[in-house]
């Protein structure tokens, strides 16, 4: 595999970033710095913070502390749709499609919902909307092909199994063009075969040039593509490094055998 020569750039910082629900700290005093050209892993037990992170980092929970900074921008309030504008782009731990629409269409969503700033353009099919309409496609059948599911493109989302759907997911939050990419257990339910499909995409969306943070619970899949991991338990970072350096570190082997005998 081709490695870029050019040095690895941080495109956005969160700084402290902390969240409360009522009596009990969901996050706390979370750093992270996400680098240009990376997949960054975020591991931990469940109800370790992860997925509340996430919802910090793509403006759907504001934070109880701390800042995000995005190209050395600080972001006071971050909603989503301005996160989006920023360059940054999710996927949720359940799947989110409208199931009675096509695959096409489900993708397309995405794409509309950025590129019609004048909803004008589109109630009055104007020349304009109809030339973004055909890019647009364009652009969605590009991403189904990547994804791998260019061949079910006109189906309902009710007629697909979970990792179709999972990956007709990540192609609609391509369609915003995004600097990074979040996903939320992209492989839960899935078995190790859907897995390692599933972790080839990712690293084929890496290789478009987009950041990737990746929660995932499968420690094996997660250890194979990151570049960079981060390890939350109880809210707090107690871990951060590369692959081999979370495997050695005691404190994530505590973490994760402690949780596994509560299991
Ligand atoms: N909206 C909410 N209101 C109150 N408590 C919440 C809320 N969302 C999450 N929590 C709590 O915050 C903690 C962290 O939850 P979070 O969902 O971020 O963990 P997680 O690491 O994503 O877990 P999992 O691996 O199970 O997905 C948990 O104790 C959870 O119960
Ligand atoms: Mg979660």
């Amino acid at each position: 595999m081709e490695r870029m020569s050019l040095m690895n750039k941080v495109i956005m910082s969160a700084s402290n970033i902390s969240v409360r629900f009522g009596g009990l700290w969901a996050v706390k005093d979370v750093n992270m710095e996400v680098e240009t050209n990376q997949v960054h892993g975020v591991m931990g037990p469940n109800g370790a913070g992860k997925s509340t992170f996430l919802n910090v980092l793509s403006g759907l929970q504001q934070p109880s502390n701390g800042y995000l900074k995005i190209s050395n921008q600080k972001i006071v309030k971050g909603k989503p749709w301005k996160m989006t504008e920023l360059g940054l782009s999710r996927s949720f731990q359940t799947v989110r499609l409208l199931p009675e629409m096509s695959v096409l269409e489900n993708v397309l969503v995405g794409g509309h919902l950025y590129a019609s700033k004048n909803p004008l353009n589109i109630l009055l099919r104007t020349k304009k909307y109809r030339n973004t309409e055909k890019v647009l496609t364009e652009k969605a059948c590009d991403l189904l092909r990547m994804m791998g599911i260019e061949a079910k493109a006109d189906q309902k989302i009710t007629g697909l199994s979970l990792q179709e759907r999972r990956r007709v997911e990540i192609a609609r939050s391509l369609m915003t063009e995004p600097r990074i990419l979040l996903l939320d257990e992209p492989c839960a339910g899935l078995n190790p075969h859907e897995t390692d499909k599933i972790a080839q995409m990712i690293l084929t969306i890496k290789s478009r040039g987009i950041s990737v943070i990746l929660v995932e619970h499968n420690v094996r899949m997660i250890l194979s593509i990151s570049d960079k991991i981060l390890v939350l338990d109880h809210g707090r970072k107690i871990a951060e490094g590369s692959p081999t350096d979370i495997t050695k570190d005691e404190g994530v082997i505590k973490a994760y055998l402690g949780g596994a005998a509560h299991a």
